[in-house]
């Protein structure tokens, strides 16, 4: 098990990516404080964990409130100890550029997705320092690391997401904490569902228009990034900070187009 007796706590816990690694992680060992604005998903999580014999407790929180974000940290520590792993993971997106985008949607994005990771590390940094070294992951995206069109706002908040993760590692190297990101391709989770950027059961149509543009030929499962991320949070990792890592089927590899294909 690469998680055992860990207590990890994820944000966006309710639904795809963080869903997958709250269980993924229970499955490693580890202890879980299931955290998402939707607090019924979130308990969803928590309970599903808990049929399959996990550990599993459930908060409801808005990342993009300090308070809550603190009280959050705070509760995990109540109910289980210590805090080993936060991944900061909750995210939300508007498809538009910089022209259209309009103030309350970029503050909305850039508040969830990047203030909601600086005030997950705020309040988990000190817990760590305090037991001794922790880990942190940061849902970061392949859109914060390479243009994207119509995403000005969430390629704003994901690029500080990854340089702010490198250094924070720097920061705190020495209290023996590890920050790295994730930037994913397209995964299948409900994202643009959850987003109210296409209607509910539509998401289908859009993995339908991204798959092709991974070099490997299909989108990502959230399982597979629970799979990396459950490595990352591991002791097995305990040489590796400061980086961000893709997990994007090659999308960040270079330009591709798909080779002709001989006929016989
Ligand atoms: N799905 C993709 O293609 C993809 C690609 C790259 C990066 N990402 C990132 O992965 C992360 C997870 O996304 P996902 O695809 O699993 O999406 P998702 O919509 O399935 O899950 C995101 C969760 O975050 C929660 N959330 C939203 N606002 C919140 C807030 N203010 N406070 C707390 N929780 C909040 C939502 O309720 C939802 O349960 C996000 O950071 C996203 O930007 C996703």
């Amino acid at each position: 098990m690469l998680l055992k007796d860990k207590v990890a706590l994820i944000t966006g816990a309710g639904s795809g990516i963080g869903r997958a690694s709250a269980i993924r992680f229970a499955q490693e060992g580890a202890k879980l404080m299931v955290a998402d604005v939707r607090a019924e998903s979130a308990s969803n999580t928590a309970a599903e964990i808990e049929r399959a014999g996990g550990i599993a407790k459930s908060v409801s929180v808005d990342v993009r409130v300090g308070a809550e974000v603190e009280r959050m940290v705070n509760e995990t520590v109540s109910a289980f100890g210590r805090l080993d792993i936060m991944f900061n993971n909750a995210g939300v997106f508007v498809p538009k550029n910089v022209v259209n985008t309009t103030e309350e949607e970029w503050d909305w994005v850039v508040d969830v997705c990047l203030k909601g990771v600086f005030f997950g590390c705020k309040y988990a940094i000190p817990q760590m320092i305090k037991q001794g070294g922790g880990v942190i992951v940061n849902t970061a995206s392949g859109a914060g690391i390479k243009g994207v069109p119509d995403l000005a706002a969430y390629q704003a908040a994901k690029g500080g997401v990854v340089i702010m993760s490198k250094g924070i590692a720097l920061d705190f190297a020495r209290d023996k904490i590890r920050c790295v990101s994730i930037c994913p391709g397209v995964i299948e989770t409900p994202i643009a569902e959850n987003c109210n950027v296409v209607s509910a059961g539509a998401s289908q149509l859009v993995w339908e228009r991204t798959t092709n543009m991974h070099p490997l030929g299909r989108n990502g499962k959230p399982e597979e990034v629970a799979a990396l991320a459950a490595f990352l949070a591991s002791d097995e990792a305990g040489f590796i900070t400061g980086v961000a890592v893709p997990i994007d089927g090659g999308l960040s590899a270079g330009s591709f187009a798909p080779p002709a294909r001989e006929h016989a």
